[in-house]
């Protein structure tokens, strides 16, 4: 849910199952925007995605961010909680970046403690979405897709799979994006994002949300739906904000690859 379309979503005009927001734009008192937030649950399922818990941080996590989120879930009663595979500052700092974890087994221990701390205060699963990264650690002892399966089994938690960052991230490190979807457990994908990207310096994609989902994102999505038939699927748009239409022309698209995919598999 974006600004230029809040009328659309107040009025219930908007033609999506769901609607997903930016759980730290309402984690305040009040206001208007959580007003608005309540007119438009009062039409819409509300999917909660958070950009700051820093489920890899080191620090552990932050008790009254965590108090705010659950007041903000115990209101909207939202369909599920995510967040990143990702760190976003030290020392109470915020960098509101979603930055890399080593894929170590020591990151592992110090993710799956937060992802089971947040999830026993919430009193709810969460669902937990692949970075695009940029670079890769040294130290790096297993693929993001082995990392975010034993987060997983570790702590029940479930997936929100980026499509677009998987390519972003298999291109700019040279993995294959269907060996990638091939090892993720289908039961634990319950949301997909479809976004766009930017081409960067030296060849890197970005994660730039600012573009229409583009043509290898797509034929990464034909082959995605075989395999994880039953969950939400959302058009991500962070930036460059185009009008409503043009991203319901996007969900439309994609409702017609399912369909297309379902009737394949009759
Ligand atoms: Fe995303």
């Amino acid at each position: 849910m974006r600004t230029p379309h809040y009328d659309a979503y107040l009025a219930g005009e908007a033609p999506v199952d769901f609607v997903e927001v930016i759980s730290e734009n309402y984690m305040v008192e009040g206001g208007r925007p959580l007003y608005s937030l309540d007119r438009v649950r009062e039409h819409y399922p509300i999917a909660m995605h958070g950009v700051s818990m820093s489920v890899g941080s080191a620090d552990g996590l932050d008790r009254s961010y965590l108090q705010r989120l659950k007041g903000l879930a115990v209101r909207v009663q939202p369909l599920w909680v995510s967040d990143h595979l990702c760190w976003t500052g030290i020392d109470g700092f915020n960098s509101h970046d979603l930055l890399p974890l080593p894929y170590t087994e020591e990151a592992l221990d110090t993710a799956a403690a937060n992802i089971a701390q947040a999830q026993d205060f919430l009193e709810r699963p969460m669902l937990i979405e692949n970075p695009s990264s940029y670079l890769t650690f040294a130290d790096d002892m297993m693929s993001e897709w082995d990392f975010l399966s034993a987060l997983c089994e570790r702590t029940g938690c479930y997936l929100l799979l980026d499509i677009n960052n998987i390519y972003v991230s298999g291109t700019n490190h040279g993995f294959d994006p269907l060996e990638y979807l091939a090892a993720i457990p289908a039961d634990r994908v319950r949301q997909i994002h479809l976004a766009g990207h930017s081409h960067g310096r030296d060849g890197l994609l970005i994660d730039t949300h600012d573009q229409p989902v583009p043509d290898p994102v797509w034929a990464l999505y034909a082959k995605v739906i075989e395999r994880f038939s039953n969950v939400a699927v959302m058009i991500e748009r962070d930036d460059d904000i185009p009008p409503l239409e043009d991203l319901i022309a996007e969900m439309e698209m994609a409702r017609q690859f399912s369909q297309a995919s379902a009737k394949v598999a009759a």
